[in-house]
């Protein structure tokens, strides 16, 4: 049974406030009312962070983060892309050495700006690497554990903070959760990458309980294949248990790893592939990245209702 999960109609808001006393952090738990915050301050001027999670391996968790965060970039706005990975992918993919940015700011208390790698215009990012094992353990230790990257990242001038999260459920994972205003939940079409959706769902069902509000949840099929059985099949049913949060298909796409391989997103190496114009329907295009930043967009931008 899925736990209800708290979203952005919800009229409540938590964070936490530091303050450093005597060379130590305090923290205060405060509760706003989040409809009130945004008649005194406006939508617009809240950073949006949007977390990528799938607790199953290899799904296309960071191929889809780091994809969108470029091509978010590339729409001007201002992005900070965050690998909460060991593997430390992000940097790879985006044609950069893995390194510790993650331990130094969180682990080390270090300021952001000495760490970010400004990857592409507009795009910065603080890669990870092995020492991010480190953190996690560093974060298991400390008081308010499930909030200490949301505290982190309070503050921070920019337009969308995008989590590439590791395939692992621990409390970096768990932090990643916290920190979201929104989950996208990359998932291959099959049985046991289904299960994943499943288990992030719950996570953030019983982070909603202890007062965590998310504006939403997205699911993004991955390696979608047309003419496989098995993917019609699974898309079908993903598509009729959860209906308006399943987003357009992104293609199954060797320009993909070929893009990563060489350190480039696919915006920049080959713009007229399957994976970023998805596949034809008649006349039209269905899926891919150019309908999924669109998606991503609407997320992010100032929505009046
Ligand atoms: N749509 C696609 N078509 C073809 N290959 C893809 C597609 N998406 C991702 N890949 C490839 O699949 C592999 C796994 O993708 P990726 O690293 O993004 O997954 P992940 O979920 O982040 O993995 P991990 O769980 O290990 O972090 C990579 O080699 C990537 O280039
Ligand atoms: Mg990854």
């Amino acid at each position: 049974m899925l736990l209800p999960i708290i979203t952005r109609g919800d009229p409540c808001f938590t964070g936490l406030i530091r303050y450093n006393y005597q060379g130590r952090p305090l923290y205060f738990k405060v509760a706003f009312i989040y409809n009130n915050l945004l008649a005194i301050y406006g939508e617009s001027f809240r950073m949006r962070v949007i977390a990528f999670a799938n607790q199953k391996g290899g799904v296309g968790k960071t191929t889809c983060a780091v994809t969108l965060a470029d091509g978010l970039a590339r729409k001007k706005l201002r992005v900070l892309l965050i690998d909460l990975d060991p593997q430390g992918h992000a940097a790879l993919s985006l044609g950069f050495q893995k390194s510790a940015g993650l331990y130094h700011f969180l682990s080390l208390e270090e300021p952001l700006k000495n760490l970010v790698v400004h990857a592409r215009p507009n795009l910065d990012l603080l890669p990870g690497d092995k020492l991010t094992e480190k953190v996690k353990h560093q974060i298991a230790l400390m008081d308010f554990r499930k909030t200490i990257l949301s505290d982190h990242l309070t503050g921070l001038d920019y337009d969308a903070v995008i989590l590439d999260l590791a395939p692992s459920l621990d409390v970096l994972h768990i932090n990643g959760l916290s920190a979201s205003d929104w989950v996208v939940i990359p998932t291959r079409l099959d049985m046991l990458s289904i299960d994943g959706v499943k288990e992030v769902l719950l996570t953030m069902a019983e982070l909603s309980q202890s007062g965590k509000c998310y504006r939403g949840y997205s699911i993004l099929p991955t390696f979608f294949e047309r003419t496989t059985k098995e993917t019609l099949s699974q898309f079908r049913e993903l598509v009729q248990t959860f209906s308006g949060h399943v987003w357009p298909p992104i293609p199954q796409d060797a320009s993909v790893r070929a893009a990563s391989a060489q350190g480039k997103t696919l915006w920049e190496t080959s713009r007229n592939t399957s994976a970023l114009l998805g596949f034809k329907n008649g006349r039209q295009f269905q899926g891919g990245f150019n309908q999924v930043l669109e998606r991503l967009l609407e997320v992010i931008r100032d929505e009046k209702e």
